[in-house]
């Protein structure tokens, strides 16, 4: 049989819209996951309501690999903007996605206060030692977007009417920041184009088993440009996400 395509979504309003788009859906539920088992255009695809968050992410990923042996997985759904030329509306392509939770801090004693600006990445995936001594692990872990999904999301780009699509860097953890001078610190020194808190928990997992995965992320929000949170950026999404699914099987 061949292998299914995955794609996820946290909230009910980040993946009814694609489940109803599936043919011959079977529901089946494993904790507080649901995955909609159908068909796009005869092709095996199955799309999982999460929950949101990076445990909910990470576990639902595992379940799903060890479950459905996915030929890939695309995580979607909203974020926030962290780059001021990005809209409400607009989508990116998650050529990369980092833990934007993934910190360590200085060292400071009683009373002297903290310094978030001082704080420095840490790569739980740098070795097997102490994150906190090891100085291997003051680095910023990038999970690479799949080349291929990538392909596939910029070949149908078109089909997206209500914004640009871009690639750029999906930052993720469980907060939400809205103190722009926050969102600017992440913008520069990890990079990141938007964050939401999904992304890099399910990346982290997907590249554990070696399969194949995308971010795609529209912006329901931007506190950089005053960009006001509309929820109905995520129906648009999983129509644009759509169009990369039938895509990527077109070339399968
Ligand atoms: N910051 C963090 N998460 C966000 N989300 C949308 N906008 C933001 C933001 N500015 C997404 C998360 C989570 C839910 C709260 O919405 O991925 O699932």
């Amino acid at each position: 049989p061949q292998q299914p395509i995955i794609i996820q979504g946290p909230m009910p309003i980040e993946a009814e819209n694609f489940a109803a788009k599936l043919e011959n859906v079977e529901e089946e539920k494993s904790g507080n996951f649901l995955f909609y088992k159908g068909e796009v255009n005869d092709y095996p695809v199955i799309v999982m309501k999460t929950g949101k968050g990076m445990e909910n992410t990470a576990a639902a990923t595992a379940i799903a690999i060890e479950k459905f042996d996915p030929a890939a997985i695309i995580n979607q759904g909203t974020s926030g903007g962290h780059d001021p030329d990005l809209n409400v509306y607009d989508i990116v392509l998650g050529k990369r996605t980092v833990n934007i939770g993934s910190l360590k801090t200085t060292h400071l004693e009683d009373g002297e206060g903290i310094a978030p600006k001082e704080w420095i990445p840490m790569d739980l995936m740098a070795s097997e030692g102490s994150a906190g001594e090891d100085k291997d692990a003051e680095n910023i872990r990038y999970f690479e977007g799949d080349e291929a999904l990538l392909e596939a999301a910029n070949a149908v780009k078109g089909t997206h009417e209500e914004g640009k699509i871009v690639e750029g860097t999906i930052g993720s953890a469980d907060v939400w920041n809205n103190e722009v001078d926050r969102i600017q610190w992440f913008h520069e020194n990890f990079g990141t184009s938007v964050e939401e808190m999904e992304g890099a928990a399910g990346a982290q997992i997907a590249k554990a088993y070696e399969v194949p995965y995308l971010g795609i992320r529209t912006l329901s929000n931007n506190k950089t440009n005053s960009g006001e949170y509309n929820p109905d950026t995520a129906a648009a999404n999983q129509e644009y996400v759509y169009e990369v699914v039938k895509q990527y099987i077109s070339t399968q």
